[in-house]
């Protein structure tokens, strides 16, 4: 009976760490994306690349994609969460829940604007450093370099 309930409460542990790491996968996919999405913007900002509204508005979509997924990413049982990846979050990210949830909605913000604003070179380089604004205020407090 003894071994039994040891057996179980293994399963049940490693059940949960499978969902952490799912979901650890997820958030860092989904900064991946955020990563390559500003990258299109940046490189037309630059002028490495010529203006395209389409893929602004494609790359600009991604990024609302991702504004309104975060909030569903970061649930309690990831918190404490090792990973092996370059960042990991901050524990602030569960302890300052409302801290946290600001910093994505004024991302989210800084998105919308930006779709309804940007329709050429100059008003995407205004884009660009908003978001890109939002994007570093978030790491400034929520996210750690591991290592
Ligand atoms: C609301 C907070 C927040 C916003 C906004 C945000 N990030 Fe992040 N970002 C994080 C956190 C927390 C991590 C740590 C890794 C994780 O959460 O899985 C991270 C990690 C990253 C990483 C490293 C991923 C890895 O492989 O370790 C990149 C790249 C990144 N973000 C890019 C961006 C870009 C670009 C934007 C804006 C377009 C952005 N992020 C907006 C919180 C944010």
């Amino acid at each position: 009976m003894m071994r039994f309930g040891v057996a179980a409460v293994a399963v049940v542990f490693s059940v949960h760490l499978a969902v952490a790491q799912d979901f650890a996968a997820q958030s860092q996919s989904l900064m991946k994306a955020n990563n390559d999405a500003i990258g299109v913007l940046v490189a037309i900002a630059k002028g490495d690349k010529p203006y395209d509204q389409a893929a602004v508005d494609t790359a600009l979509a991604r990024l609302g994609d991702g504004a309104a997924k975060m909030p569903t990413l970061y649930p309690d049982s990831l918190k404490g969460a090792t990973s092996d990846a370059r960042y990991s979050p901050s524990a602030k990210v569960w302890d300052d829940r409302a801290g946290f949830a600001a910093q994505i909605s004024s991302f989210g913000v800084a998105v919308t604007d930006a779709k309804s604003k940007t329709k050429d070179i100059e008003t995407l380089k205004a884009s660009v450093g908003a978001i890109g604004n939002r994007c570093g205020g978030c790491h400034e407090t929520y996210r750690v370099r591991n290592g």
